[in-house]
């Protein structure tokens, strides 16, 4: 495998190009996806409360972690978790955080993200609802999590600090109220909804963008049905046997040459291999401009949160 590629956030801190995705993949296929995923050079996991498989995961970085014979230690993995919706409140911030920390069996993330800028009624259920079926929101300032966020931070417990599905408008209001700039924003991102306007604002606050559903997630619950295959894609295949590698590896590599870290879900140990086998080849300033050139600001998950987090998408230039 060539030399991995990475980026620097804006705590220093490295972050690997290439992250395993762990959305969707379900306890029973997680614990092996990410020992492949280790043992193939992998040393970026995403990982997150709501996802349900973080014990799983945990099992596997102690076996990881307490065998030196393993070769990875704690220090050699960019670990990445997300704080859920219903712990958006000042005082549920850390109870999320200790909980991921618990299921992981970690004493601390290399980051840690507000998972949406929506707020959920804490509880039980991860996704509340009302008698008439519709999610129960309650009202918590973007501004006090953030707020909530800097002070685990600054406990040690998650080394950097973001968001995820952000638009500027959202970032320009915490970078306002806080004293911490995100170090990530981690977003959809793929040739089919290219986020360029969000790429050069984000870039201009020194926040790194990460992409996720880069392959375009054709195993989402929450997929628009009617999305077209980015695998599929005439151009994506066609560029892909130009280089001799595969679509998804295209897909992979264009993220990469973006600036952009990028987390393709996988649990198939082939595909997992394949998809950080990125960095022996390099794409045309052509290929790239012509895969850009396939957007169509199409949102592939569409969520049914009760009000649209993305509403304010064109508010910041
Ligand atoms: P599997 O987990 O069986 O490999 P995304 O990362 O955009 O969410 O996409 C994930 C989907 O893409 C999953 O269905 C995953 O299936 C599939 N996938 C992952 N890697 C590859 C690959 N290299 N080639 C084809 N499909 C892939």
């Amino acid at each position: 495998m060539a030399n991995q590629v990475t980026f620097k956030l804006n705590t220093g801190a490295s972050i690997p190009a290439v992250g395993l995705g762990t959305w969707k993949s379900k306890p029973g296929e997680v614990a092996e996806a990410v020992r492949t995923a280790l043992k193939a050079g992998y040393r970026h996991l995403d990982c997150a409360y709501a996802y349900g498989n973080e014990k799983e995961i945990g099992g596997v970085l102690k076996e990881f972690f307490d065998d030196p014979a393993s070769g990875v230690k704690r220090s050699d993995v960019f670990i990445t978790s997300k704080l859920w919706t219903t712990f958006m409140e000042k005082e549920r911030v850390p109870e999320c955080l200790d909980k991921t920390l618990s299921n992981l069996g970690l004493e601390y993330v290399d980051l840690y993200l507000i998972h949406w800028p929506v707020s959920l009624a804490y509880g039980d259920a991860l996704i509340p609802t009302n008698p008439d079926g519709t999610r129960k929101v309650i009202d918590v300032p973007l501004e006090e999590t953030w707020a909530a966020m800097e002070a685990v931070h600054r406990a040690g417990k998650a080394k950097a600090i973001g968001v995820s599905n952000f638009t500027a408008a959202k970032l320009e209001r915490i970078i306002k109220s806080g004293s911490v700039v995100p170090a990530v924003n981690q977003v959809e991102l793929h040739p089919f909804l290219i986020q360029d306007r969000l790429l050069s604002y984000a870039t201009s606050k020194g926040i790194h963008l990460t992409a996720y559903s880069p392959l375009g997630t054709s195993d989402s619950p929450v997929r628009k049905k009617d999305a077209p295959s980015l695998l599929d894609n005439d151009q994506v295949k066609a560029t892909a046997a130009s280089y001799n590698k595969s679509s998804a590896q295209v897909l992979v590599r264009w993220a990469v040459q973006r600036g952009t870290s990028v987390l393709p879900k996988s649990v198939n140990p082939d595909r997992i291999k394949q998809n950080l086998d990125v960095f022996d080849f390099e794409l045309s300033a052509q290929h790239m401009a012509d895969l850009s050139g396939l957007n169509q600001n199409l949102r592939m998950s569409a969520i049914p949160w009760p009000k649209d987090p993305f509403a304010d998408d064109n508010e910041v230039a």
